[in-house]
């Protein structure tokens, strides 16, 4: 009898700690859904794939390449807001496709779906 109180109050401890520590990082929670119908409607997919190589990188290669590193984050919302040169495979150099969004949580959760690949 005694244990199994002690059983349930550890339980609840924990579900309340799990429950809190949920509702404090919202932001890690990746909506890959989200994040995909995103990418369709930006025509990301256009020129990426998770892992063919197209006119871009496959995103899981971006992944690979930022894995590790704490301004991956900083720097894919630059790159994908502010349009910077980059080269295509033909070697011809453009601008950079800016996403259709203005909505930073949105954006993040594209990032944050393509550095989970
Ligand atoms: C017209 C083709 C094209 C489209 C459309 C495109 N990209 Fe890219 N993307 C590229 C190319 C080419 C590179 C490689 C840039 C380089 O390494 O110089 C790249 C690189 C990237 C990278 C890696 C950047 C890095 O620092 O390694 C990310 C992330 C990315 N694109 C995301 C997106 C997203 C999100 C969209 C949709 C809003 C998108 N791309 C649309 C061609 C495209």
């Amino acid at each position: 009898m005694k244990r199994s109180t002690l059983k349930s109050r550890l339980g609840a401890a924990l579900l309340a700690v799990c429950t809190s520590l949920a509702m404090s990082t919202p932001v890690m929670a990746v909506d890959a859904e989200a994040a995909q119908m995103l990418a369709r409607q930006s025509s990301c997919f256009k020129c990426h794939s998770i892992d063919k190589k197209k006119d871009g990188p496959p995103y899981r290669e971006v992944a690979a390449k930022y894995r590790g590193r704490s301004d991956a984050e900083d720097k894919l919302y630059l790159h994908v807001t502010s349009g910077p040169m980059v080269k295509f495979r033909d070697g011809s150099e453009d601008n950079h496709k800016i996403i259709e969004t203005k909505d930073a949580a949105e954006i993040k959760n594209l990032i944050g779906w393509i550095l989970s690949l």
